[in-house]
């Protein structure tokens, strides 16, 4: 342990530390240099890494437990007081340092004992980010349980299924929008698996070549809820890259929502949809307009996040060991691009959710543009012949359409099929089968194979994505309930002192 300065050495040095920051950041660059208002999004997350590292401090006999006690009273004031309260500093950790000798003297000084503000920083990011990911995997999940709730009532609906925006095949509402609760289960995965990695410990690893004090870094972990010790000083003061993965996420589930936005942006210009009011808009001169800005807004705002995440690595992208300031504009891509996505998903969630599903019109529409094709082309396989010809007997056939018509007769079908096979139709299938194969609702619940659409293999999907959405909220509960209590042990720790 070092050596205990002497009061006038003590004073010195603090008074040294107030000359220091004027010399360099009271110029010009003053309002460039400073972070402070943009850290109040971590001032709170700020104070529990200050609370964690003194109590570590005083229990590895580095400060005295009646300094201690001090500065955790000097800090329970700040919070009182509020980010806004705070000014002198360039930064959050500056100004609460300034803050806590204000009140302690220059013993408060002691605060910043075998730390660094980068080690410090980069703590405060990964605890706030932590708490903001959380947050985001519940909308997720909330989003995940009412699309599968949704998927149970609509899986008789059949409505038209589209490949390159063109009448493709006839399939369900219930099957698409479990479509999407797929696509958010691993959009919920990689939060989560990018979780793990935000949630280690930096403190500790001062400005990154460590530090003479004999600190206690598992200690601090504990006390911050951190899973782990992130392990070289000079990774865990410098990287970023958790924030990198924590985008790259958030960028995937914004590109699934925004696909989702535009099906049913596409699907109410056809009336396909209807959207309930409040998550629609209207025109300020057009009096008949009912538009669906929200999704428009949720296709809009993937680009927020593929902007954060751009920003970002344009921002690490070679940036030498072991930190500089470029460090201070990094976090702000990552605090846009969460808060963006996780309101999108929250309001796709209710557009879609609360939206009416005209059936009569949507099972029409299922049948347009001879979808039932496919269906028709299968049943000739089944019945032996060669996929190959079914897929020309029933291209010849679908040639002979009108513009109006939506699917050839069996008449036609049978003379195609003399034409190509040399056989009739009826040496394959007979009537009823292929009037049921030309029916949209029964070409549905043909496709009964796993993961398809047919209704009891949209029932069967949706148990096992019940079960991994259950699953996926035990994996939240548990990381909230970490987290819940450390604080509460972190709590208890300043009680004993203050
Ligand atoms: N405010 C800075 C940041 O957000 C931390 C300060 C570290 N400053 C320094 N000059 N080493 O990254």
């Amino acid at each position: 342990m070092a050596e205990e300065p002497s009061e006038g050495e003590r004073r010195e040095s603090s008074d040294e530390t107030v000359v220091r920051r004027d010399r360099f950041s009271g110029g010009p660059a003053r309002g460039f240099l400073s972070s402070l208002s943009d850290d109040e999004r971590i001032f709170a997350a700020d104070l529990a890494v200050d609370r964690a590292h003194v109590v570590m401090l005083a229990e590895q006999g580095i400060i005295e437990d009646d300094v201690t006690g001090e500065i955790l009273a000097a800090l329970d004031e700040i919070e009182a007081d509020g980010h806004d309260a705070l000014t002198d500093g360039e930064d959050v950790h500056e100004a609460v340092e300034s803050a806590v000798i204000e009140r302690v003297g220059p013993a408060g000084g002691k605060m910043h004992t075998a730390r660094s503000r980068n080690d410090e920083v980069a703590a405060c990011i990964r605890y706030r980010m932590r708490a903001d990911l959380l947050a985001t995997i519940a909308t997720v999940i909330e989003a995940r349980q009412r699309f599968v709730e949704m998927a149970l009532e609509t899986r008789g609906i059949v409505m038209p299924g589209y490949t390159h925006l063109q009448p493709a095949q006839p399939t369900t509402v219930g099957h698409w929008i479990a479509s999407y609760e797929q696509a958010l289960q691993r959009d919920t995965s990689r939060l989560l698996d990018a979780y793990g990695r935000v949630n280690q410990n930096p403190l500790g690893s001062a400005a990154f070549a460590g530090t003479p004090f004999d600190v206690d870094r598992e200690r601090t972990a504990e006390l911050l809820g951190f899973a782990g010790v992130a392990e070289n000083s000079m990774d865990a003061s410098a990287t970023r890259d958790f924030l990198v993965e924590v985008t790259a996420a958030l960028a995937n589930l914004a590109t699934t929502l925004s696909g989702l936005a535009e099906d049913v942006i596409v699907m109410a210009s056809k009336g396909h949809v209807e959207l309930a009011d409040e998550y629609s808009s209207t025109s300020s001169i057009m009096p008949q307009k009912k538009n669906p800005d929200t999704l428009e807004l949720v296709r809009g705002r993937s680009g927020d996040a593929t902007a954060g995440l751009n920003g970002l690595l344009t921002n690490l992208k070679g940036q030498p060991r072991a930190y500089n300031r470029d460090l201070q504009r990094a976090g702000r891509h990552a605090w846009d691009a969460i808060d963006s996505v996780t309101e999108s998903v929250e309001v796709a969630a209710g557009a879609v959710t609360t939206a009416e599903w005209p059936v009569e019109t949507l099972r029409d529409a299922a049948g347009e543009g001879f979808s039932t094709a496919t269906g028709v082309a299968d049943l000739l396989a089944m019945a032996g012949m060669p996929f190959r010809t079914a897929h020309e007997v029933v291209a010849e056939a679908a040639e002979t359409l009108g513009p109006e018509e939506n699917a050839p007769d069996y008449e036609t079908l049978d003379a195609v099929c003399a034409d190509i096979v040399g056989e009739p139709l009826s040496q394959f299938v007979d009537r009823e089968a292929v009037e049921d194969a030309l029916d949209p609702v029964q070409s549905v619940a043909m496709r009964d194979s796993r993961g398809g659409p047919a209704p009891e293999a949209v029932t069967e999907a949706l148990d096992t994505a019940q079960q991994r959405l259950d699953e996926d909220g035990t994996a939240l509960a548990e990381r909230q309930d970490a987290l819940a209590a450390a604080a509460a042990e972190l709590d208890s720790e300043v009680e004993s002192y203050v």
